[in-house]
């Protein structure tokens, strides 16, 4: 691998323990002003600190992060359907790779629709991107389907995805958890890590990271279950104990749990 592009690589996934809890704010692409993400900044700068990655559009990139925060971004660059358009597989690439280079990103992302109407199209779209990222030495995350894709979530499906992403170049791949995840994960020659979908309680979001991790997952990418979490803060700490520092799913809740309460009393 190209000495810039596992550079890259390494601000992501953390050479120390080959893990990520990158933070997931990009989904005002096809969603718009998604609940708890209207004002983006205002969602995003609490929880710098505590993600090692940041996967958004150039858009708000440029207009909710401060430039100065070392945080290392993965750039969105897939696009062109909305959720209420005729069809989100749909998409194509909306962001240059040069554009990507001034923003100064670590990797760029875009989705695949396997078994979609745009299967073909957002797959040699994934090439062309894989191409032109080896061309600057950065890496492409693979995001395997959204919307009504969600319905195929199990592990035959994801498998499926997941290793058309590989073989296609892909560097990381993204997904969902599903039943049988390690058969997704032995599958998968690159780093597999796990989108948290829509919300669930915040103890069904941790026992989804913590099976996850155990079955071989690099690590998350996750939006809704730690922002829409009405303590976000506590809900990515107890997402990084799992994945930094093997927490277990009720020492990782009792951890939410412990500073969520702490949170309420200094609110008060
Ligand atoms: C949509 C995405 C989102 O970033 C992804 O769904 C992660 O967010 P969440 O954890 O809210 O599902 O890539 O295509």
């Amino acid at each position: 691998m190209d000495w810039g592009l596992k550079n890259r690589l390494s601000r992501i996934i953390k050479p120390e323990d080959e893990r990520a809890v990158m933070l997931a704010v990009d989904h005002g692409y096809f969603l718009g002003p998604t609940e708890k993400l209207e004002v983006p900044r205002r969602t995003i700068k609490p929880l710098l600190p505590y993600a090692d990655a940041l996967m958004l559009t150039r858009g708000i990139l440029r207009t909710s992060v401060d430039a100065s925060f070392p945080i290392p971004v993965v750039l969105r660059v897939s696009g062109g359907s909305s959720i209420i358009g005729k069809d989100l597989s749909n998409e194509k690439i909306t962001t240059s790779i040069k554009e990507a280079i001034k923003l100064n990103v670590s990797a760029v992302a875009m989705s695949i629709f396997v078994g979609s109407a745009h299967e073909h199209q957002s797959l040699v779209s994934l090439a062309k991107l894989v191409d032109e990222g080896e061309d600057h030495g950065i890496p492409v995350l693979a995001v395997t389907a959204v919307g009504k894709e969600l319905e195929k979530r199990d592990a035959r499906y994801l498998s499926l995805s997941c290793r058309i992403a590989a073989e296609f170049g892909a560097h990381i791949v993204k997904t969902y958890y599903c039943e049988d995840f390690e058969s997704v994960v032995n599958s998968c020659p690159i780093p597999v890590i796990i989108a948290g979908g829509p919300k669930l309680s915040e103890k069904d979001a941790i026992d989804l990271t913590y099976n996850a991790i155990k079955s071989g997952a690099a690590g998350v990418d996750m939006g809704r279950n730690i922002w829409q979490s009405d303590h976000p803060v506590p809900m990515i700490k107890a997402v990084r104990a799992i994945v930094h520092e093997n927490a277990t799913a009720p020492e990782a809740y009792d951890l939410f749990k412990k500073l969520s309460a702490k949170t309420q009393t200094t609110t008060v």
